[in-house]
């Protein structure tokens, strides 16, 4: 069975292939699977309905927005719960080979048992390369056959292709995908073109979505309590409640409450416009970085705002009416189209991706820069290179990865290699949205080959350096390899880019 399966930050959502619809698969009753981790105290953990399940139990805590600790993280990051560590990558993969089982036995998906699911899943368009490789190692760790894995947005653009064909024009054929989830904001411009998805350029804030709004609105009850009456568990659960309310906020909503009762208050209440006003600087982010985008648009510089069909408005924090409102005001009433499943719109858009009567194919761009600081002058210099520019075009999924090889005379008895990824750059340097990835050390000099503590030798020049081959094999998905070869004895080394310190 094909499944498009959208692993967000508060939640995720499945959505099958059948028959060229594409349902959202439920799971006891529920269009959609909470993104929770618990633990307790005596080492036990539960994930997905589980967890949610033994949320308020005493002895247990909750990981909630694990995603959002992806983008951080390298194969050796460990988490602490209730008191005990974790790695990451085992409590990723524990998470989605429990989401697997769910599939199986708690959803609707009609899953035959120990039927294969062929997953198409998605990563937030400014995800770095460690992020990427992580998340599919984790959903085939858990047993997912991953067939493609592609940015949210693109994949929610397919979404807007299946329900919204017709708007698409030959004058109009772009269409701004504006995604605002729990935790990440995605900005793509995709051209549109019979069953053809380009992506023309995307720009994202990696921290930014509904969790912030929680957080703001929080701050909000919290000047009314008193900021230092209330413990943790306590402001978890205001926290809870601060998002219960703010969902129930419609268009025509006056007055926002809280129940305070946990804390022994009165119900606090205040105007809705206290609450917007509170929230307006994170839109106002999300609205630039449109404006941005349309400003300038990636490699497609003849684009014209007239030639935009629209802005499609998907991800769950997408209902929150200050976001229609403040795109409305800045971009005109008839181009913001609401998705009507904003909270599924990847995982159909994924699905429909699989769909191969359907035909849809896609182009897909990288999202970021990717560069190396390189060492100069034996070690006392430090230079920028880039290897990749954002927008470069990736390969389409089942084609033949993207190679890119150069070759030089190394200068120095080791290669200290430091992968940068960043949304610009700047007079030559990386700027913006910049992802630092663990530092490479390459031993040059064939003594140095088998030494375990190359970080503590000195950097010195070598006159008598190898040839050196750096290969990149950039994958459909936007994730990086690297490999680093001495010529002519073949010397090679064959590496992930994973998140570090600089
Ligand atoms: N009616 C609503 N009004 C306001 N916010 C809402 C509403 N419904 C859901 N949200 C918010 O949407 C967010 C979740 O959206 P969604 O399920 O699309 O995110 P996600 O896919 O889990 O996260 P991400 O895509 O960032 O990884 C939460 O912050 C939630 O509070
Ligand atoms: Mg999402």
């Amino acid at each position: 069975m094909r499944l498009g399966i959208d692993f967000g930050t508060t939640h995720t959502v499945a959505a099958v292939v059948d028959r060229g619809n594409y349902p959202v698969v439920s799971f006891d009753g529920v269009d959609a699977w909470p993104s929770l981790i618990a633990g307790n105290t005596a080492g036990k953990l539960r994930f997905g309905l589980d967890a949610a399940a033994v949320r308020h139990t005493a002895g247990w805590s909750v990981l909630r927005s694990v995603k959002r600790l992806l983008d951080d993280a390298g194969p050796d990051t460990e988490v602490c719960l209730a008191g005990h560590h974790y790695p990451l990558p085992e409590l990723l993969s524990g998470f989605l080979a429990q989401l697997r089982s769910d599939l199986h036995r708690r959803s609707n998906a009609g899953l035959p048992k120990r039927e294969r699911i062929e997953a198409a899943i998605s990563v937030p368009a400014n995800a770095s390369s460690a992020q990427r490789f992580l998340t599919l190692d984790a959903f085939t760790r858990a047993g997912f056959d991953v067939v493609a894995l592609l940015n949210e947005p693109s994949a929610a653009g397919f979404e807007y292709a299946h329900r919204y064909r017709s708007t698409i024009t030959a004058k109009r054929e772009y269409v701004l995908v504006y995604d605002l989830g729990g935790g990440t904001f995605d900005a793509s411009l995709l051209k549109m073109t019979g069953t053809r998805n380009e992506v023309v350029t995307s720009q994202g804030i990696r921290h930014l979505g509904g969790d912030d709004f929680d957080e703001a609105i929080l701050g909000l009850v919290l000047d009314g309590v008193g900021r230092g009456a209330v413990d943790d568990p306590t402001r978890e659960a205001l926290l809870e409640e601060c998002a219960a309310r703010k969902e129930a906020i419609g268009p025509n909503t006056r007055r926002f409450l809280a129940d305070l009762s946990m804390v022994g208050q009165p119900t606090f209440s205040c105007g809705v416009d206290d609450v917007y006003a509170a929230c307006a600087p994170l839109v106002q982010r999300t609205v630039d970085v449109l404006a941005d985008v349309l400003r300038d648009p990636g490699r497609d510089s003849a684009l014209a705002w007239s030639d935009v069909a629209g802005i499609y408005v998907v991800g769950g924090a997408g209902n929150f009416p200050l976001v229609s409102r403040m795109l409305r005001a800045a971009f005109g009433d008839k181009r913001v189209k609401r998705s009507p499943h904003p909270f599924a719109a990847t995982a159909i858009g994924l699905a429909g991706f699989l769909d191969k009567e359907a035909g849809y194919t896609l182009s897909e761009r990288l999202s970021r820069h990717l560069g190396v600081f390189r060492e100069a002058q034996t070690g006392t210099d430090i230079v920028f290179d880039p290897i990749l520019p954002k927008d470069t075009t990736l390969p389409a999924e089942g084609e033949q990865p993207l190679v890119i090889t150069r070759t030089y005379r190394a200068a120095h008895n080791i290669g200290r290699f430091r992968f940068v990824e960043c949304s610009q750059i700047v007079d030559g340097r990386p700027d913006g949205d910049v992802t630092p990835c663990a530092p490479v050390l390459f031993p040059f000099d064939p003594d140095l080959q088998g030494d375990r503590q190359l970080a503590r030798r000195p950097v010195i020049r070598w006159d008598a350096g190898p040839d050196v081959e750096e290969r990149y094999v950039i994958t459909p998905g936007g994730a990086v390899e690297v490999s680093l070869t001495t010529r002519p004895d073949g010397f090679t080394r064959r590496f992930r880019l994973a998140r570090g310190a600089a």
